[in-house]
């Protein structure tokens, strides 16, 4: 057959490989000092700890149920480790709050399918999480600019626009520790603002929290969920969605993530997890739980310390080697920092360039941004960031951009 393109439904239009990603292959290079990929270190996973997981959910009695379907939920003990969790952070929560997900991934998209009819609006950071827009994009949505910290559109404006371009304004999305990819993270305050903004508007927030526990400084800053049951009392009247995950912490090959929500909301999205996968794979889950019981703290601790310094010897570097009109976030926690570069820098032309000559990759910020803006930024990872690499590629990023900006005049 031929002619693929004139088959597909119109949803798949937007479902297209960037021209970055294709540069992003030539990564495995190994010349090549990348700050691109925003993904743990490998050398961190606690592969132990894992090996006796799997063995103990494969042991006598438990190698039944480890192989066996189970049910949309998740597995229980997983969800009550998780609830303990969240009650810990101030979301009083029970195990019927809480569905598990392939990633938090699997959760975005269950998300965008749930709300977004063709030309509905959602509300989205700029930039935002790359991952996220592709999830929502299947389900042909318009986006408007959330813009928390520097002054919201009005309710009605927002809902205005919604129906000028053909549907409603559905939820916000955000990502509000240390995001990906600016590195920032909403303060008090502003979550306060949000919460009043999605009232106001009657819409959900669905708060993505996959970097939350990975914070390197600074005080922490309670989850928008906490402050939504603060004030309605309970989490089953609030209106924030959840979206958590194991990958930034233990692993994100188990694939394992979750969303707590209102029961209304869970309900809904355990009946889109039987549709599409059943459940997420059991004996993984089981594995998952018994690793977390075992290592959890002991793991945060270890890649608070390992990243942090990562995160502050690569700032150090930027503070030593990038030109003056050059600036960039200090992130208290995560694995991103968001450099914007003087206006007539186009980061995916640096990107190319810098592959080219100083061997040192990034990724251009412009796909992170709904309306196409945000040429001029780049976002640098430091999760892989030994202590040698930081230095000597931040130092040869430094030399193009001057190079750059001394041809631009
Ligand atoms: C902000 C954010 N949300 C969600 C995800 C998805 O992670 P996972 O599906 O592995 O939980 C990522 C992964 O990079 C992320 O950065």
């Amino acid at each position: 057959m031929s002619n693929w393109e004139a088959r597909y439904a119109t949803r798949a239009n937007r479902m297209r490989a960037s021209e970055i990603r294709e540069l992003l292959k030539l990564l495995d290079q190994p010349d090549i000092i990348s700050f691109a990929g925003g993904i743990p270190d490998p050398a961190l996973f606690p592969a132990e700890a894992f090996r006796k997981a799997y063995e103990r959910a494969l042991s006598d009695g438990q190698a039944g149920p480890a192989l066996q379907y189970s049910v949309s939920e998740g597995y229980a003990p997983l969800r009550e480790w998780i609830a303990e969790r969240l009650n810990d952070l101030g979301i009083t929560c029970g195990i019927d709050n809480i569905v598990i997900t392939s990633g938090s991934q699997q959760a975005l998209d269950y998300l965008g399918k749930l709300f977004l009819s063709p030309s509905d609006t959602a509300l989205v950071t700029s930039p935002t999480y790359l991952g996220a827009l592709q999830a929502f994009n299947a389900y042909e949505p318009n986006y408007d600019r959330l813009a928390v910290d520097q002054g919201n559109m009005t309710p009605a404006a927002y809902h205005d626009a919604a129906a000028r371009s053909g549907g409603r304004a559905k939820f916000a999305y955000i990502n509000p520790d240390f995001s990906n990819p600016a590195g920032e993270t909403l303060s008090l305050a502003a979550r306060e603002q949000l919460l009043d903004l999605a009232e106001e508007m009657d819409i959900p927030i669905i708060e993505d929290a996959a970097y939350q526990g990975l914070r390197y400084d600074g005080d922490a800053v309670p989850p928008i969920l906490a402050l939504d049951i603060a004030r309605n009392g309970d989490i089953d009247a609030t209106r924030t969605i959840y979206c958590g995950t194991f990958s930034k912490t233990l692993s994100p090959g188990l694939r394992l993530g979750w969303v707590c929500a209102a029961k209304p909301v869970i309900r809904k999205l355990v009946l889109m997890k039987q549709a599409a996968d059943l459940h997420s794979p059991t004996i993984n889950q089981m594995a998952m739980y018994h690793a977390a019981v075992d290592i959890y703290d002991e793991q945060i601790e270890r890649l608070r310390s390992v990243y942090g310094r990562r995160r502050d010897n690569v700032l150090a570097a930027l503070e030593k080697y990038m030109p003056e009109g050059v600036s960039w976030t200090r992130p208290e926690g995560g694995m991103f920092i968001w450099v914007t570069l003087p206006e007539d820098i186009d980061g995916a032309k640096l990107l190319a360039r810098s592959i080219e000559t100083e061997r040192v990759a990034f990724v251009p910020g412009q796909a992170f941004h709904a309306d196409g803006s945000g040429t001029n930024t780049i976002r640098l990872s430091f999760s892989l960031a030994s202590d040698e690499i930081a230095d000597t590629g931040i130092a040869r990023l430094g030399r193009l951009i001057r190079q750059v900006m001394s041809e631009a005049i």
